[in-house]
């Protein structure tokens, strides 16, 4: 193998949920290893400022409106990508929520609707329509950001943790599928990360001193600690890496 095995440059990555936390930092790293990126999420304006920061240190990034429940969505901005960029080489599937905590028999069924339509669906349809482009340029690489949750629930957070489940069900299936193509297809999934979706966690003192005696590490990472992880399964460094979980939780899962 040649050159810089994390070099990206000439790749056009899209990652979704990329305004804040781990998608923006994700978005940040790759543009340093030299890849186009699309900074997506529900709102332009936050994205606009991540892209713009990430030109002017010198890299190259875009800003794109994608709601991840909207399917028609989904399609117009992997089309769009491909006609102006001509590609699409990396698909990170960031976009999550985490609307509801409490007691799983008081789950609101709207809440639970939304779970399924961003955490799951949203990486589903988001995966079908970069699949589609990726077979056409004889491969491409897509990684799943699940969570601890998805391994190691936590109670009051039943629906979460199950789409979180899925989405490492959703990897194994997709990398067995896609494989062929040249598409590779694994998981990333961080322990408790400083972000605003963790805030209730991180604020919460007694929740917080649970989760970190039962981190090895005992305490929480900072984003930059888990886009790494993502760098390595779409680089050359992680050619033959293909349905992967990556667990990067502090050893929260042993
Ligand atoms: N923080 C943790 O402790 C932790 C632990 C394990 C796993 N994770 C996972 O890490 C990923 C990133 O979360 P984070 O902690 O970085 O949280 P965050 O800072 O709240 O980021 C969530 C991102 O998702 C976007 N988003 C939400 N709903 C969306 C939708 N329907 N369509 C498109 N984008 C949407 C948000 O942007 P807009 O509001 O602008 O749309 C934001 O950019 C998630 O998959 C999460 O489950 C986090």
């Amino acid at each position: 193998m040649d050159g810089d095995l994390f070099d990206l440059s000439g790749k056009v990555a899209l990652i979704t949920g990329s305004s804040s936390g781990i998608g923006e930092s994700t978005a940040r790293l790759l543009a340093a290893y030299g890849a186009h990126v699309v900074v997506s999420s529900r709102k332009l304006d936050a994205c606009e400022k991540v892209a713009e920061s990430i030109r002017d240190e010198g890299g190259s990034a875009e800003a794109i409106e994608l709601h991840v429940g909207d399917r028609q969505r989904i399609r117009r901005v992997v089309d769009e990508i491909v006609d102006v960029r001509g590609r699409l080489d990396i698909l990170v599937n960031n976009a999550a929520v985490n609307p509801w905590i409490g007691a799983v028999w008081k789950l609101p069924e709207s809440a639970w609707d939304k779970l399924l339509e961003v955490n799951l669906s949203g990486v589903f349809m988001t995966s079908v329509e970069a699949v589609k482009r990726m077979k056409e340029q004889g491969g491409g690489r897509i990684v799943n950001i699940g969570s601890r949750s998805g391994l190691r629930p936590d109670s009051g957070q039943v629906g979460y943790a199950i789409t979180k489940t899925a989405v490492e069900g959703l990897t194994r299936a997709f990398a067995r599928e896609c494989g062929p193509l040249g598409i590779t297809v694994n998981a990333v999934t961080p322990g408790v990360v400083e972000t605003q979706m963790s805030a209730p966690v991180l604020d919460d003192r007694e929740a917080y001193a649970k989760l970190i005696a039962i981190t090895p590490l005992r305490r929480h990472a900072s984003t930059e600690e888990i886009s790494p992880a993502v760098l390595f399964l779409v680089s050359s460094a992680g050619s033959f890496v293909n349905g992967a979980v990556l667990r990067v939780d502090g050893g929260n899962t042993l």
